[in-house]
């Protein structure tokens, strides 16, 4: 009995020191907001403020790409966006964007806006440009141009057109080429008024929710060909990056991508389980893209599943700048749900959004810093809430923009913020139910209203504008 009891007590002594060093390396920061005042802020007059979109999101209309699975009906009839939503007419923003461009100029005074081109809009068919889709961006990048609103632009944004889909997209690295085609086809086109250009939007939860989880097309659910997958995309980002900045324009050109941090902490803290699991998902969904940004390793592992080992020669370090998409931490558990509507684990002490996370303004203070070991111009490409009640909204601009204030002060290098989003939008497999827009849509007649909850946002560029915050 002896040696059980030293057993038992060295087992108890190795989880302890690990929990020790595990809780060590990854706090869970929970600041005492009743100590904060989220009015103190000093951003610099020429920091840039803007609000974000995605085209199959808002223009309306679109075919040809992401909406054909919108469509798909599965064995129980079942669509799979919640509510069997389509994005259909979205925002009708492919129609309603000399409206939407003079509400930023004059109501919400930005100077920056995030969006996309639909790539199934410029190649409807392989190798077939479409002028009308061409001169339709022209347009409004001339809209923000005259409105001195400045564009990022997003060539891929989870969206691409189905004769891609049908050749395996990016799951063949083949395929890579054809993007590069229209990746050079847009930036030929648009350069000489596109100064910032985002490669592609969140790989991770392309590659993860498209390929391993199946909850976006092509609803695969392996985790080998979802390595495969994202091994592949940021091959594509890196080639796309030597192919724009060689072309006419590209050494003026800042050229990047945006990188989404989700926190995954243990919902137990005492529980090694929910550590290992949320280490598990931090390498998948953040570690392995950063780091690959960083040196072009990509290391893959996901314990008995998949492991996946490269080194991409010169791949490291092919940013401009860096984007980052920042929303929330998620508690992880041994049972939660694997597809929507997930349901989150929560601290007593959280809000929740209505998206199914908390509001955490820490998790943005701890996503800039990490993302600052990339050593690279930081521009915030998304952050915002879902609250189709406006209750909530003004709490998380208040505390996320005082977290952002907090790490510039600290020295992380951000240059500017674009607030997800500018108007109500279809949320991809939520549908139209996640209301994230500082404008309220009224989807029945498209009218606009600003939220009240806005305003929030509108004070801090205000003050901001002024010098005075
Ligand atoms: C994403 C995309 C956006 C979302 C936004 C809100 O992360 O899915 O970048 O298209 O709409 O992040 O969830």
């Amino acid at each position: 009995m002896f040696w059980v009891y030293c057993s038992l007590g060295a087992v108890l002594v190795i989880y302890g020191v690990t929990l020790f060093v595990l809780s060590r390396s990854y706090p869970e920061p929970n600041w005492d907001w009743s100590q904060i005042d989220t009015s103190k802020l000093d951003f610099p007059p020429d920091f840039e403020w803007g609000a974000a979109v995605a085209a199959h999101q808002v223009e309306g209309g679109n075919h040809n790409n992401w909406s054909e699975w919108e469509k798909r009906v599965d064995a129980s009839g079942n669509t799979p966006i919640q509510h069997g939503d389509v994005s259909g007419q979205a925002a009708d923003q492919w129609n309603r964007y000399p409206e939407d461009v003079r509400r930023m100029k004059e109501e919400l005074g930005l100077n920056g806006y995030r969006f996309s081109i639909e790539w199934s809009r410029i190649e409807p068919e392989q190798g077939r440009f479409d002028e009308a889709a061409i001169a339709h961006y022209h347009a409004v990048l001339d809209a923000l141009q005259a409105a001195g609103i400045a564009p990022m632009v997003t060539i891929h944004h989870f969206t691409h057109p189905v004769w891609f889909e049908e050749l395996g997209a990016f799951e063949k690295a083949e395929n890579i080429p054809l993007f590069l085609r229209f990746a050079e086809k847009v930036f030929s086109e648009y350069e000489g008024k596109v100064s910032r250009w985002c490669t592609f939007n969140e790989i991770g939860p392309y590659s993860v929710m498209g390929y391993g989880l199946g909850v976006f097309p092509p609803g695969v659910k392996s985790y080998r060909r979802m390595a495969k997958v994202m091994r592949n995309v940021l091959v594509a980002h890196v080639q796309t990056y030597r192919l724009l900045k060689s072309l006419p324009g590209g050494d003026e050109a800042q050229i990047g991508l945006a990188k989404n941090i989700f926190q995954f902490d243990p919902y137990r803290r005492w529980n090694l389980i929910h550590w290992v699991q949320c280490r598990v998902m931090d390498n998948v969904f953040n570690q392995t893209i950063l780091t690959f940004l960083k040196t072009g390793h990509f290391h893959l592992h996901i314990p008995g599943r998949v492991r996946m080992v490269e080194t991409i020669p010169d791949a490291g370090g092919c940013l401009d700048f860096i984007g980052l998409n920042y929303y929330s931490t998620l508690l992880i558990s041994l049972f939660m749900k694997k597809e929507p509507p997930f349901e989150p684990n929560l601290r007593p002490f959280q809000i929740r959004a209505d998206m199914p996370y908390a509001i955490y303004g820490e998790g943005f203070h701890r996503a800039l810093h990490r993302i600052s070991q990339l050593e690279k111009p930081i521009w915030v490409t998304e952050n915002g809430i879902a609250d189709a009640k406006d209750d909530r909204r003004a709490l998380w601009i208040q505390r996320y923009l005082y977290a952002l204030n907090k790490a510039r002060e600290e020295g992380c290098d951000v240059r500017g913020y674009y607030y997800w989003s500018l108007i109500d939008n279809f949320e991809w497999a939520e549908g139209y139910a996640m209301r994230f827009g500082l404008y309220e849509v009224d989807f029945s007649t498209q009218e606009r209203r600003l939220r009240d909850g806005s305003q929030a946002y509108v004070d801090v560029i205000r003050a901001s504008r002024s010098g005075q915050g």
